[in-house]
């Protein structure tokens, strides 16, 4: 990996993603693209619009910049996904196919993330197993589980060096979430720092796998570098840092900001999605296969959060 082109590169992951990319590998060699242009974005380095649907133009900066490894990011989040399914699905399968096609082209290495919506109320909810029943009930999971069987395919068929894992809700203080369920945990932090309250659209006694943004970066560098011969479930590892309901994040913040509030005021649709998803994944595969390990549990995070949402 030393030439990577990322797309939905000013996403929550993206433009925390790219910035990392090019600490670590050099500014000219880390090509940020999304289908928007963000103030500022096309002066930290190189930069160009992208609309992953379009798949001559993917194709022709992928070979412009002869880039040796794809990032693809863009894609629609889960609860914006139920809102608008037939949209999600042309978005997040058109994408994928065209980005595995440029890296099937190109020969590059390619990245994709999946997520805890590839599972389902039919899957076990705790200890999640990397393998096990997924028959996920929103559109956001039926593509993310045709997106790891795509990936695995485009290795199987066509020897293309596809990698993933399966993300949690991600948290972090840089660049706000694109309108998926686990976004409540986000919000929580900005509202206590900025009003010491926050309502929740997902119920109390809720669970889901939560990771703070460092942890979720440092997983696709160390997996991106990994030992392609130890890599058994290439495509979709579980990774999880933090099994967490609304109430366990007040009770972290409430160590700082003691008069801190939580209320409730659900939204029926988010709250199915996150009652079909697991309340904590097995990540072993990920441990012993690349050597996953998360930094920050939920009192480390909520410190750092808080810390630097403050000095924001
Ligand atoms: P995001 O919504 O914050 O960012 C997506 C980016 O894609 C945006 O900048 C948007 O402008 C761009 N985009 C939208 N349509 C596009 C198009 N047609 N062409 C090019 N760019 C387009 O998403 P994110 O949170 O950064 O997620 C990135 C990936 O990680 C997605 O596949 C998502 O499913 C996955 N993921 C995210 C989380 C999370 O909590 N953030 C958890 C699990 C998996
Ligand atoms: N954070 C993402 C979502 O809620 C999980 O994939 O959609």
């Amino acid at each position: 990996m030393k030439k990577i082109l990322v797309t939905g590169a000013l996403g929550q992951i993206g433009s925390e993603l790219v910035e990392k990319l090019r600490e670590t590998y050099g500014t000219a060699n880390v090509i940020g693209t999304d289908i928007r242009i963000a103030e500022g974005a096309a002066e930290k380095g190189p930069f160009e619009i992208v609309d992953v649907t379009d798949a001559d133009k993917l194709f022709s900066v992928a070979k412009d910049y002869q880039v040796d490894t794809i990032m693809h990011l863009a894609a629609l989040l889960s609860a914006k996904a139920e809102a608008n399914p037939k949209f999600a699905w042309d978005l997040n399968m058109g994408g994928l196919i065209n980005a595995l096609e440029v890296a099937r082209e190109l020969d590059l290495q390619f990245f994709t993330p999946s997520s805890i919506g590839a599972f389902g109320p039919s899957t076990p909810k705790d200890g999640t197993p990397q393998e096990t029943v997924q028959r996920p009930t929103t559109m956001y999971g039926v593509n993310k589980v045709a997106g790891e069987l795509l990936c695995d395919y485009y290795y199987h068929r066509f020897g293309v060096d596809t990698r993933g894992v399966r993300y949690p809700g991600l948290i972090s203080y840089v660049s706000p979430p694109g309108g998926g369920t686990t976004d409540y945990a986000v919000e929580m932090y900005y509202e206590a720092v900025r009003n010491k309250a926050y309502r929740s659209d997902i119920d109390a006694g809720t669970y889901m796998d939560m990771m703070y943004m460092p942890d979720a970066l440092q997983a696709i560098m160390q997996l991106m570098e990994a030992d392609p011969g130890k890599l058994k479930h290439r495509n979709a590892y579980n990774i999880s840092a933090i099994s967490a309901a609304p109430e366990d994040f007040a009770i972290a913040i409430r160590k700082h900001i003691p008069d801190f509030k939580l209320t409730y005021e659900v939204d029926p649709v988010k709250q199915k999605i996150a009652e079909s998803w697991p309340n904590s994944m097995d990540s072993s595969a990920a441990r012993e296969e690349w050597g996953f390990k998360a930094a920050y549990d939920i009192d480390a995070m909520t410190k750092d959060m808080l810390e630097k949402l403050r000095s924001k």
